[in-house]
């Protein structure tokens, strides 16, 4: 099984990137919603919750864990890699910094939408100038807790979708290039479209992208993978809650379990 971790709902669209790719695997998600938002929390603790909930999916069969959350991988894939080097954690965010490495986006004006804690931890422009990023593009930043808020209360009035989309888009300064740095935001993209028409870049879809050639490169970990397209949800706090506002964005009728 491949398993994902989120704070919340926004590692659904992530894990549904890696499904429409390969579609072939049996997949393992869990929503660390007791403790949504990660965003506003500080560094430790962020590392301390994305390490248990790494260890409840190998624990529950996963042989890979895509950390499907920015702020989680901020603070922790490092660590975790370093202290359990056999248990393979992918980080969605380097995918994410790659892309804005090609050529097309290296000198550009770049708005990075992320959570408080993201943003505090200079992933962003750390791997950018760690994987030899030259030019000093103009990175911007805004921090986007009511955009988090909005897609884990299952907001669905649109007006009042809009009107806190485009406060956070006009926040930048003609940006060419837009991150979604949170793994919630591609959830809210067809709003984003509205307000902003330069090139976005989800570092989910860049991660999907990816796996393939990641699993050919390690196939220890490939032959360990079950076929057979289920998918088993699983969230710290209330299931009925999760599978409601999860199955419209899953776009289709899932069944969360409490985890304990
Ligand atoms: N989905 C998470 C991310 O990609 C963060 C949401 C939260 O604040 O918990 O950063």
């Amino acid at each position: 099984m491949i398993g994902f971790f989120d704070s919340g709902f926004g590692g659904l669209q992530t894990m549904k990137d890696f499904q429409e790719r390969y579609p072939q695997y049996n997949y393992m998600f869990l929503a660390d919603s007791k403790n949504c938002p990660f965003g506003a929390k500080d560094g430790e603790t962020i590392k301390q919750l994305t390490f248990d909930g790494i260890q409840r999916l190998f624990d529950h069969g996963a042989k890979i864990v895509i950390l499907a959350c920015n702020t989680a991988a901020a603070y922790a894939v490092r660590s975790r890699q370093t202290q359990y080097p056999e248990k393979k954690v992918l980080s969605i965010t380097i995918p994410g910094v790659e892309k804005i490495l090609t050529e097309e986006h290296n000198e550009r004006k770049i708005g990075i939408l992320a959570t408080q804690a993201t943003i505090l931890s200079n992933i962003y422009t750390d791997l950018f100038h760690k994987f030899g990023g030259k030019n000093n593009p103009d990175f911007q930043f805004i921090m986007a807790p009511k955009l988090v808020e909005l897609v884990e209360s299952g907001e669905t009035n649109e007006e009042e979708i809009e009107f806190i989309v485009q406060e956070h888009i006009n926040k930048f300064h003609n940006i060419d290039t837009l991150i979604l740095g949170c793994t919630h935001f591609p959830i809210l993209i067809e709003h984003i479209k509205k307000f902003f028409t330069g090139d976005i870049i989800d570092p989910s879809k860049e991660a999907a992208i990816q796996f393939g050639n990641y699993l050919e490169r390690h196939l220890e970990i490939k032959d360990q993978l079950t076929s057979g397209g289920q998918t088993t949800y699983y969230t710290t706090w209330s299931p009925e809650i999760f599978s409601t506002i999860g199955s419209r964005i899953a776009e289709k009728q899932i069944t969360a379990q409490l985890i304990e």
